[in-house]
């Protein structure tokens, strides 16, 4: 029986917990839980401690204006990510695509063939699935990919800190699709990429496609061992 007080215990219970939220309820984040969220992911770490993660956040009324803007944009213009979206998912990675693609839209009752319903749940990531508030990721372009690695850390960081602080959280490289529109509309500069966007909240636990929980492949899976 694990001791339920120790460190290892602690961590599980969070992973095991947390999942992606798709429904949000509309109420704010107080101000200092949101500043306790962000001091969490200032403690990830980095190559030679660089740090290069920049986190726009946005909250009440921004949040509802980058929402109308983004969503206006994302019908009348193409996807431009900053960093080049999966060429191919094969083997494994197919299956597991689509198991949790699956699973999200059977929660909601769209049926395999229905693209009116498949688009319609595509564009909710635009709508922040109803989140309050809003965090995009930069990175520093010089930094390349171990910039890019670093955030991801970070990214993992905040969801597991939301998770801690009994928020909810859904990271979204769709946020990241239209990244010159984020670039502007922020001001972010030039010379940062976007690698993500995370919409967080209080989950709305009554939505059914907050129902379902994602599986994960067994160790053998994914480990080698060489041992002698
Ligand atoms: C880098 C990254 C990008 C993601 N992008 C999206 C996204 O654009 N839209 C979405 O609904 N989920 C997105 N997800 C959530 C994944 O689908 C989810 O993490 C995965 O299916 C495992 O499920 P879980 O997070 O509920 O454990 C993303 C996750 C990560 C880590």
């Amino acid at each position: 029986m694990p001791d339920p007080h120790d460190a290892a215990t602690t961590l599980a219970g969070l992973l095991d917990e947390r999942w992606t939220c798709r429904q949000f309820l509309a109420d704010q984040v107080p101000r200092e839980t949101i500043e306790r969220l962000l001091a969490l992911g200032q403690r990830t770490p980095s190559w030679c401690n660089t740090q290069p993660w920049q986190v726009v956040v946005t909250s009440g009324e921004a949040t509802d204006r980058f929402r109308k803007e983004l969503l206006e944009h994302v019908l009348s213009q193409p996807a431009a990510p900053d960093f080049e979206f999966p060429v191919a998912y094969i083997d494994a990675y197919r299956e597991r695509r689509r198991a949790c693609g699956f699973q999200l839209y059977d929660s909601v009752g769209i049926v395999k063939g229905d693209t009116d319903g498949t688009l319609r749940q595509g564009l909710r990531n635009f709508e922040f699935f109803d989140a309050p508030h809003v965090a995009i990721i930069t990175t520093e372009a010089d930094l390349g990919v171990y910039g890019a690695i670093d955030c991801g850390l970070y990214v993992n960081t905040f969801l597991l800190g939301a998770q801690s602080l009994g928020l909810a959280a859904a990271p979204q490289a769709a946020l990241a699709s239209y990244s010159p529109f984020l670039r502007e509309y922020f001001g972010i500069p030039d010379n940062r990429r976007v690698v993500v966007g995370i919409s967080f909240g209080y989950a709305d636990l009554d939505h059914p496609v907050n129902g379902f929980r994602t599986s994960r492949a067994a160790l053998a899976d994914t480990v080698t061992w060489h041992t002698s």
